[in-house]
């Protein structure tokens, strides 16, 4: 009898073995694709947005995250380091992660277009498509997250089809069977107070909905 239990023990453990290496094997493939992907980023020309950059913001975060942050496209101080979010618009969002309770490392940060616009113009229409299709897609399929934030118009409008913010904040919305929270730019604490307080709420909406995901 205790033979037979043994046994089977032993089988256990070998096919935990066998299912940690397999898990630990896919999630190294998916961190090394996205790391081409970043790598591929870098030095992109596919768009004539590559010829005004200083360097591409392909995004940062975790490569699991649950949720990913999406907006508009690289400012002045993204351009200069690489980074997303890092200006006077990323301060803000940083504040409004800290008064819900989350560090902008609990997500994946990211733009709908990788390089800086110049003079940060609204990107164009040809740029957002092949920014999308080469790179924010992939990035969306690798981390499959459970839920994605929209910030602002560009992106509401890239990955639900609508035209403004309004058609869309205040709930969590179903699309293609993706999960999305789509709230105003953070730039428009410069210039809507009142923008920036429902940027706040909407935090506060996935606050709520993280339990679910
Ligand atoms: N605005 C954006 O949309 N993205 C950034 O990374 C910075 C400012």
């Amino acid at each position: 009898m205790r033979k037979i239990k043994e046994a089977i023990k032993e089988a256990a453990d070998e096919s935990k073995a066998v299912i940690e290496a397999a898990s630990s094997k896919a999630k190294s493939s998916r961190v090394k694709l996205l790391e081409e992907l970043d790598a591929k980023i870098r030095v992109c020309t596919a768009c004539p947005l590559h010829k005004s950059r200083t360097l591409a913001v392909p995004g940062e975060g975790k490569y699991n995250a649950k949720v990913m942050i999406i907006g508009e496209a690289p400012g002045r101080n993204e351009d200069l380091t690489g980074r997303p979010f890092v200006g006077s618009s990323g301060k803000f969002l940083d504040h409004v992660l800290d008064g819900s309770g989350f560090d902008r490392t609990d997500f994946f940060i990211t733009n709908i277009c990788k390089c800086r616009p110049p003079s940060n113009r609204t990107p164009k229409t040809h740029e957002i498509e092949t920014c999308t299709s080469l790179y924010l897609f992939n990035q969306i399929s690798l981390i499959n997250p459970g839920l994605i934030v929209l910030l602002g118009g560009v992106a509401v409008k890239r990955m639900l089809g609508l035209k403004t913010v309004e058609q869309a904040r205040g709930r969590i919305i179903e699309h293609e069977g993706q999960k999305f929270l789509a709230t105003y730019h953070p730039a428009v604490r410069f210039y809507r107070e009142d923008l920036a307080e429902k940027i706040k709420e909407d935090f506060d909406i996935l606050k709520a909905e993280m339990k679910n995901l």
